[in-house]
């Protein structure tokens, strides 16, 4: 019996599929990025898809939501617990580690762009599939390294004509006045314990600074007067973070501090920061980041101090895209309508030919009238048609349609065919066929 076709199968919740005609936004994105990147001195890497998930439990903290709730973890066939990663921070440091790359010059700057899963509740701008665009340094402690990560950031989004935007930052503190903040946050919840939700009175032992990030209204409520972590920084943490304003203010880049912001990982210590917008509807984060100057040591590396951003690729193309409206179609240089056997075979040599010339040619083999080779000549938006049929090999000159104009040249059909088109229909000095010549 013929097995059952199995029906109609779709993407899993959360997953989804980027179709072509969406991604001319992600590639202008990626190369103004890159181009960016690399002015700054980034190089990129690219780091595997599946880690020990003891990586992402060690790194981003066992009481944080993506660890206890979001992640995606399973057990290979040999035991092995794995996830599929939520963020690229993580990895990237055990590389930096694991490849003693810090052993001939601890100073490094990279990037990376790829999918992260997260298991959250989707909804707009959040999948459980997302890309981010991810950034690096590790080795200065200096705050212009904090500004000029976060000065990078707000050009990459200038360049790509955002406005709406708000950059809120704050400073956790480090090793030293992080317990202090702790302390004095305990003193204040202790007399409202009964107003934290069941996960809040979990953290207050394990994890106190998580509560300032909780979303449950009542925890919010109760947090009301909280004392900040600006308020609790050692004299070196409060000067750190005053430079990186400073040097900020003097770039034009506005900051908003915020007392609120602890970001939802645990590695962070002094700057963290977070680029805001509304345009995606609620106000949501298009990008976050901060030092962790203790998690190379902590996954066994040497003392490194390290910074770093992520953006949400998939909400900052949203936002474009809200901008733009209607995507641009693409667009072809040239269509060749064949007729007839002996011409479909002259069309597919000549396309192929144009093509590696830089010239974007389609044609079609299905053998169809004239009258529906232009349709669809049309419908790609071609500008210009190449006409060959029987009577055309016969004289040896063929007809090249400008579809715009409307005007008609004949061509030679000689082995400088090739040639002749790209002259015709690319006259541009510094293209590509110009400079292969
Ligand atoms: P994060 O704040 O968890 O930080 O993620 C960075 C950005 O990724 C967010 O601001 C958001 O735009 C996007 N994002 C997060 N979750 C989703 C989702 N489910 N769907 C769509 N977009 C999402 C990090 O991941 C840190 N590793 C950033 C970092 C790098 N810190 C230091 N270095």
């Amino acid at each position: 019996m013929a097995a059952q076709k199995i029906q109609n199968i779709q993407t899993i919740r959360g997953f989804r599929d980027i179709l072509p005609q969406q991604i001319t936004t992600w590639q202008k994105i990626e190369q103004e990025a890159i181009r960016l990147f690399r002015s700054f001195g980034y190089e990129e890497i690219r780091i595997p898809v599946i880690e020990k998930t003891a990586l992402f439990a060690r790194s981003i903290g066992d009481t944080t939501d993506i660890v206890e709730k979001e992640m995606y973890s399973f057990e290979d066939r040999n035991s092995d617990k794995l996830t599929l990663r939520p963020e690229a921070t993580a990895s990237i440091c055990r590389s930096y580690i694991q490849h003693k790359m810090y052993a001939a010059d601890p100073v490094k700057k990279w990037f990376t762009i790829g999918p992260m899963f997260r298991r959250e509740r989707p909804q707009k701008g959040r999948y459980r599939q997302f890309y981010q665009i991810d950034a690096e340094a590790f080795g200065i402690a200096s705050p212009y390294m904090d500004a000029e990560m976060i000065f990078l950031l707000h050009t990459l989004f200038e360049r790509l004509g955002l406005a709406d935007l708000q950059v809120h930052i704050n400073s956790l503190g480090c090793a030293q006045c992080r317990p202090v903040f702790q302390k004095t946050l305990m003193d204040f919840i202790s007399d409202n314990r009964t107003e934290f939700c069941e996960t809040c009175a979990r953290r207050m032992k394990k994890n106190p600074l998580r509560i300032l990030d909780c979303k449950v209204e009542s925890c919010r409520n109760a947090l009301e007067g909280a004392p900040a972590t600006v308020d609790c920084l050692c004299e070196e943490c409060r000067q750190h973070f005053d430079q990186v304003q400073t040097a900020l203010a003097k770039q034009k880049v506005s900051c908003h501090v915020d007392n609120t912001l602890v970001r939802g990982l645990d590695y962070y210590t002094r700057t963290a920061w977070e680029i805001q917008t509304t345009s995606l509807g609620a106000q949501s984060a298009v990008a976050g980041g901060g030092r962790y100057d203790g998690l190379v040591e902590e996954l066994g590396g040497p003392p490194t101090p390290a910074i770093g951003f992520a953006i949400g690729f998939d909400r900052l193309v949203e936002i474009m895209e809200n901008m733009q409206g209607e995507p641009i179609p693409e667009t072809k240089d040239l269509f060749i309508a064949s007729l007839g056997e002996a011409a479909a075979e002259k069309a597919y040599h000549l396309a192929s030919e144009l093509n590696l010339w830089g010239i974007k040619t389609e044609t079609d083999f299905r053998g169809k009238s004239m009258k529906s080779l232009m349709k669809r000549a049309n419908k790609i938006n071609a500008r210009y048609v190449l006409m060959i049929g029987e009577n055309e090999l016969q004289s040896g000159t063929a007809i090249l349609r400008d579809m715009n104009t409307k005007e008609q040249v004949s061509v030679e059909m000689n082995q400088n065919l090739a040639q002749e088109i790209c002259r015709q229909i690319n006259p541009d000095p510094a293209s590509e066929y110009h400079l292969r010549r």
